[in-house]
């Protein structure tokens, strides 16, 4: 592939709500494009999971920033997530997490510790697909490639309960659709870098197409642009 601006290799941001499929997608683009892959989610879930392990008030900025300074998050390019050299791969998909990881990325301080790290590991990458909500406005406002995935609320629903469903939770349709209008109501209305379709961002409706569509499509707009 040509080698795009900034470090020279392409930086692909893919922005969007809960339950728009951003994490299998950006994971099999990433594959196909053989680039690194980063879910910033799942940094937002870790450090939810280490307030919640050591019984944190989320409004105790003090406390906070105490912990972040002495925490270490990693994800491996197997995308192994890692708290303090623990794994916590599936630790941070738990329904705690699940109710609590809003409320924490709305935080100032943490947000901007991990953006620090987000953008560090973009710039010693060679070339990335980066998922996220603010990944094309805050994180990465310099990406070769924006996407915004978006899907109907009932299909974010649908899929959510499905992804669920094979891990062996049965869930209540309007449990999830609640959980998740919640966390577009908190991650588009907060203060702190909301979630926003910027204005150069390719947007694209999943709720009517297939996963290898999405991919395909994904793919050859950035194939197509950087060859
Ligand atoms: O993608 P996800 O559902 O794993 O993300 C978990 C939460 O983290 C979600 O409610 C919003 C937040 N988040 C964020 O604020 N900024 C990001 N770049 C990624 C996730």
């Amino acid at each position: 592939m040509k080698k795009q601006k900034n470090n020279g290799y392409p930086k692909v941001a893919i922005d969007g709500p809960a339950g728009a499929g951003k994490s299998t997608v950006t994971r099999e683009v990433s594959r196909r494009l053989d680039l690194k892959y980063l879910d910033t989610g799942a940094m937002y879930r870790a450090i939810t999971l280490k307030f919640i392990y050591e019984d944190i008030d989320i409004s105790d900025l003090k406390s906070i920033e105490a912990v972040l300074n002495r925490t270490v998050i990693k994800l491996s390019d197997k995308q192994g997530v890692f708290l303090d050299g623990k794994e916590v791969t599936n630790d941070i998909r738990i329904a705690e997490v699940n109710k609590l990881v809003s409320p924490v990325s709305a935080i100032s301080i943490v947000r901007r510790w991990l953006v620090d790290m987000q953008r560090e590991i973009a710039e010693e990458s060679r070339g990335i697909v980066m998922e996220g909500r603010d990944i094309a406005s805050r994180v990465m406002p310099d990406a070769d490639f924006k996407f915004y995935l978006d899907a109907s609320l009932a299909e974010r629903a649908r899929r959510r309960r499905q992804e669920q469903l094979e891990k062996g939770n049965v869930l209540a349709e309007d449990e999830v659709l609640a959980e998740i209008k919640n966390r577009d109501v908190i991650d588009s209305g907060r203060a702190d870098s909301p979630l926003i379709r910027v204005p150069d961002a390719i947007v694209i409706d999943t709720t009517d197409m297939s996963f290898d569509e999405v991919v395909d499509k994904i793919v050859n707009i950035v194939q197509s642009k950087a060859s």
